[in-house]
């Protein structure tokens, strides 16, 4: 039998001429003012628009550091199922919606360039394709509607130059077309129907529909309304690709700047038609400015572009108007949402022309992600076993992420502390002497964290090209990736001294060190499993302690008699992680004193969070089991029976319980063998 598809039905299924009647619809002028009297926010202005669209996508509220912070879900990329997500930065982000914020209630910075400043691979690029994309998408549902016009005759119309229709060539809202009067006062009438800002559609009609506009008029001596007959009103939806509502420019280099980029060129075939070229409807309104009026114009390395066109940029945001070659001043209705590298920006920084761009720009940092969770899941985002036909063993995306961080965090100025404990208190583990206010203290005196170090993308390269060399494996694991970072680092065009390639190195040894622990903890987390013997072994501790430090006896369960705490039992979790005999009064304390601080503010207490209690914890419940499993015999050859039957059960817990595969569950296995066998003590 021949299979087939019937393609007509098919496509129906997912398209209808429903979805293209609603985006083209067109109408009367007099058409339009209904819509709007109904629904005064399709006259919205860019900066407007953008604000509501990203609000349209919720919030959530969370506290860090005792401060609100909100969450833009509009920055989880709803519209592209998370592939341009946003992670780790969202007090940064919520700058950025400051500033839409501000400029919709026409507080000032939409006089403002938006320029996003950071190291390289933050995330600028994708922060301007989230809005771009979020206007395309916006601008086709009915809450984000927006509407234009074009100029028709019946007839082919000298006016119209020899045609019977004529494109408002910048998408200009049909507002613009009544008279100045009558606009302010129509606007009173619509600003009262409560759209929460002022909707104000300022400016005048771009040079050629007023050179239209005036030749009907005086065709029709003066009658407005039988101008407007020419005007029919169109649904208008931005997109990029077909350069409506969205633009963008790149500086290339910087003797082929030519000013017409941004702000359009005459049309010279056209001349012949119209015979001057001063005629602006033989005028290409071509430019970025041009093209991403009612929506946004993205500068990708603004400050790359030549300083004659930086006037250019000024004039269109601080007076919202552009000058094309040859014509006068033309208004705009857009943002300007430029990008630079640091670099780039500290070179101008002493530029006298950097004043004035300083001046009249809103410069939102963009850093590099700190905390741990969150950098991992840029990678996760990409690379997931799920998607790849290659397993990536647990651990493989945490340790990339965690060197990446190690190599922009600045030295803990307080010396007892390694920049890798710095990490993890920033990714919300504790430590003893440690809590928020503290850790809020370590952020505020490291002045340039996440303004340097390893950029993401580099990660991203690495990972992809470990994956490719080792995809036969059929698993990728740490080791690999390890390998992969630390040999590209020989040809990393931003390492600058040979001071700061060792610095990386010395970060990467001690990353590896960390999985060294980590996969040690793995195996024996899965040898000594059951989280509820931990619990168990967790409250009889906190009971001893608490007995202990507050001098009171302690219930034996079995025998139901009064006992002293059992200072034997607490030493041995004590000694675990190398607290001396001098110092458990303190330690104990410290724990009681926790759990008390807790308790005020209504938490309970969780040994997951405090990681050295955990740790010993784990070891001490491990060194009560592990003699029934003899992990060093894995990697002598001779195996007894009854061993490798242990040995499989704690493979399989690997695999059920921490995600490893077959295949780097054995090599978790025998690693973790090679430690012991070389009698390195389980505790370090
Ligand atoms: N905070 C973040 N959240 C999610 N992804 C991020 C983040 N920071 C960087 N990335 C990822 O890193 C990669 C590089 O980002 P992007 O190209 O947006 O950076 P950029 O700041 O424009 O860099 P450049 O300065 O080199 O132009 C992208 O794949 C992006 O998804
Ligand atoms: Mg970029």
């Amino acid at each position: 039998m021949k299979s087939t598809i019937e393609l007509a039905s098919f496509v129906s299924q997912y398209y209808g001429p429903q979805d293209f009647s609603h985006l083209y619809w067109n109408g009367n002028l007099q058409e339009y003012i209904d819509i709007l009297m109904k629904n005064p926010k399709i006259a919205r202005n860019s900066f407007q628009r953008i604000h509501d669209m990203i609000m349209s996508f919720g919030v959530t509220k969370y506290t860090e550091y005792k401060k609100e912070v909100t969450r833009y879900h509009f920055f989880d990329d709803p519209i592209a199922q998370g592939k341009d997500a946003i992670f780790g930065i969202d007090v940064h982000l919520m700058k950025f919606v400051n500033f839409f914020k501000s400029a919709a209630a026409g507080y000032g910075t939409e006089k403002r360039i938006l320029l996003l400043h950071g190291p390289v691979g933050s995330a600028k690029s994708s922060i301007a394709r989230l809005v771009k994309k979020g206007l395309e998408h916006y601008s086709k549902t009915d809450d984000g509607a927006l509407y234009t016009f074009e100029w028709f005759d019946e007839v082919e119309s000298d006016i119209l130059g020899g045609s019977k229709i004529f494109p408002s060539p910048m998408h200009e809202d049909p507002l613009k077309l009544l008279p100045m009067e009558a606009r302010v006062k129509l606007l009173e009438q619509v600003n009262k129907l409560g759209y929460q800002h002022k909707i104000r559609v300022k400016g005048d009609l771009d040079p050629a529909s007023r050179y239209i506009y005036q030749q009907y008029l005086r065709k029709y001596n003066g009658d407005w309304a039988k101008v407007m007959k020419h005007i029919k009103v169109k649904r208008l939806v931005l997109s990029e690709k077909d350069r409506i509502g969205i633009g963008t420019f790149q500086p290339k280099d910087e003797k082929n700047q030519d000013s017409t980029e941004l702000t359009g060129d005459i049309n010279y075939r056209k001349i012949a038609q119209y015979g001057s070229d001063s005629d602006p409807r033989a005028f290409n309104f071509d430019g970025e400015f041009n093209v991403g009026n009612r929506g946004v114009v993205e500068f990708i390395e603004m400050l790359k572009l030549d300083v004659a066109f930086l006037y250019d940029l000024l004039g269109a945001s601080q007076e919202q108007s552009i000058k094309p070659k040859k014509f006068a001043q033309t208004d705009i209705d857009e943002v300007i949402l430029g990008h630079t590298n640091e670099p780039e920006f500290k070179k101008l920084q002493s530029n006298e022309f950097m004043e004035a761009l300083r001046d009249r720009t809103v410069k939102i940092d963009i850093p590099y992600i700190t905390r741990l969770d969150q950098e991992q899941k840029i990678y996760r985002k990409d690379f997931n076993s799920e998607t790849l036909p290659v397993h990536i063993a647990p651990h493989t995306l945490e340790m990339a992420s965690t060197w990446a961080i190690l190599t922009r965090l600045e030295e803990p100025k307080k010396s007892d502390l390694t920049k890798l404990q710095k990490l993890k208190l920033y990714n919300g583990k504790t430590l003893p002497g440690y809590n928020e206010d503290n850790v809020k203290e370590l952020r505020k005196e490291a002045i340039r964290e996440g303004l340097e170090g390893i950029s993401p993308r580099y990660i991203q390269d690495k990972i992809s090209n470990s994956l490719v060399k080792n995809s036969h494996t059929g698993c990728l694991n740490p080791f690999m990736v390890f390998n992969e970072l630390e040999s590209g680092l020989k040809h990393h065009g931003l390492i600058n001294s040979p001071d700061q390639l060792e610095h990386y190195k010395e970060l990467l040894a001690i990353t590896r060190q960390e999985y060294e622990d980590t996969v040690k903890n793995d195996v024996m987390k899965a040898i000594s499993v059951d989280e509820s013997a931990i619990q168990t072994l967790c409250s009889n501790f906190i009971d001893n302690v608490k007995a202990y430090t507050q001098r009171e006896k302690i219930r034996n369960k079995y025998s139901n008699k009064l006992e002293e705490a059992d200072e034997r039992f607490m030493r041995s979790i004590e000694e675990k992680i190398d607290i001396p005999e001098s110092r458990k009064d303190d330690f104990r304390r410290e724990i009681m004193n926790y759990i008390g601080a807790l308790a005020i503010e209504g938490k309970q207490f969780d040994y997951k969070t405090n990681e050295r209690l955990h740790r010993a914890l784990e070891l001490k419940l491990f060194e009560d089991q592990k003699d029934t499993i003899k992990l060093t015999t894995i990697i002598s050859n001779v195996v007894d029976k009854v061993t490798q039957e242990k040995i499989e059960v704690v493979k399989t817990r690997l695999i059920k319980n921490f995600h490893y595969c077959d295949i780097c569950a054995t090599d978790a296995l025998n690693y973790v063998a090679s430690i012991f066998a070389k009698g390195d003590a389980i505790k370090d």
